[in-house]
């Protein structure tokens, strides 16, 4: 019996003094439990790394490449006339015409432009039909603002404008990643051809 008790009293003053050691110490963190969840074997973006010759973990991409999931828009067709003409000319779309490029073109279509251009982009979506917003000019049909007929915009052109808007259409680079925006330009070239 005697035992136990010395084997208890002994237990709690174990726990008393680890419990009274952690106050001493306030910036220590104190007893961290499975500690590779905070020091990982991977360089912190601001640690000093001696793999690289500026001695720095955080490096910036080599030029003229792109991350994956971006586009190098902004940088060499800017948001002017003069970047709508420039993309018009250089920029073509990098997928392939097929059915499943195209379907997915139509349901991001139907979910992102057609409330206005309607579901046949002649112009006439269901918030026009409210008579709060002016119609857009059909893609088949219509005359662009910035001059030619809608039905001949280029792929640049559409891609231009889904990324950046033009006038009371607003940008959609945010909610629209490249790959998306091309397979919508490629729905839109069907839509061109409506009568
Ligand atoms: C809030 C309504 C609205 C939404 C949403 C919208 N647009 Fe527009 N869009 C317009 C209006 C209005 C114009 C005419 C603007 C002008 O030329 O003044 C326009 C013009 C265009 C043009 C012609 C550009 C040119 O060079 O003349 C294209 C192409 C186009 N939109 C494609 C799209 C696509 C694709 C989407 C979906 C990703 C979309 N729009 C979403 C309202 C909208």
């Amino acid at each position: 019996m005697n035992k136990l008790r010395l084997l208890i009293f002994s237990l709690s003053l174990v726990v008393v003094v680890v419990f009274m050691s952690s106050c001493f110490n306030n910036r220590s963190t104190g007893l961290e439990y499975a500690p590779n969840m905070y020091e990982h074997k991977a360089f912190d973006p601001d640690q000093p790394n001696e793999n690289f010759k500026d001695g720095k973990t955080a490096q910036l991409p080599p030029d003229g490449t792109t991350p994956v999931g971006f586009d190098r828009l902004e940088d060499d067709y800017p948001n002017t006339l003069e970047g709508y003409e420039a993309a018009s000319k250089s920029l073509s779309n990098p997928y392939p015409l097929t059915m499943a490029n195209l379907e997915e073109g139509k349901t991001l279509y139907l979910n992102m432009c057609s409330h206005c251009h309607n579901f046949d982009g002649k112009g006439n979506g269901s918030i026009i039909k409210l008579q709060k917003f002016p119609p857009p000019p059909s893609y088949s049909t219509g005359t662009s603002s910035r001059g030619g007929a809608m039905k001949d915009l280029t792929d640049g052109k559409i891609f231009h404008t889904i990324t950046y808007g033009v006038n009371l259409m607003g940008p959609h680079k945010y909610q629209l990643t490249p790959t998306e925006r091309w397979k919508i330009v490629m729905y839109v070239h069907e839509l061109q051809k409506l009568q």
